[in-house]
């Protein structure tokens, strides 16, 4: 956090099947597996480009019932939201390490973008899947989730928050 590169807008992706993105997607992989994370935005790993990857680990592991997905990659990703219906989950972002909030999000989104191969993804996506969706794309516009909070109060650190769960 306050790094330049996570607070401009990134660019758009002139050729989506370029072995360029092919390489930075690779360096990406590797970063979000080392962190465990379950997305990663280019800026985070300081390359100011539209090109997000997340994906879904098994339930059990999740709040929600969305489903396992596997690794999705979308260049140029635009997220829409179906409806006003919102609603609050917590978030952490590789880019703020050991921090946690409960950020508003929307319920329902569609969004679009390219994969590497020139395929077009289109889909409609609820729950814990739309969140990461929207939280990964904010990284795109230089927004990260505390500017979408909308009671700061609940910004904690994640150990303070298992001495809480511990008692
Ligand atoms: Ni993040």
């Amino acid at each position: 956090m306050g790094h330049p590169v996570l607070r401009r807008q990134a660019d758009t992706i002139e050729d989506p099947t370029s072995p360029d993105v092919r390489l930075l997607v690779r360096d990406m992989l590797e970063t979000m597996a080392d962190a465990n994370g379950l997305g990663l935005a280019a800026p985070q790993v300081h390359v100011a480009k539209r090109l997000v990857i997340f994906h879904l680990p098994p339930s059990g592991n999740v709040q929600d019932n969305s489903e396992e997905m596997p690794v999705r990659v979308l260049v140029n990703p635009t997220v829409e939201a179906l409806d006003d219906e919102r609603e609050d989950g917590w978030e952490g972002c590789l880019s703020l390490p050991g921090l946690r909030g409960l950020v508003p999000r929307f319920q329902r989104v569609r969004y679009r973008g390219i994969r590497p191969n020139g395929e077009i993804v289109d889909t409609v996506a609820e729950g814990l899947h739309a969140r990461v969706v929207q939280h990964e794309c904010d990284h795109l516009d230089g927004i990260l989730y505390p500017m979408r909070m909308t009671d700061l109060s609940t910004l904690s650190f994640e150990s303070e928050m298992r001495h809480t769960a511990d008692g």
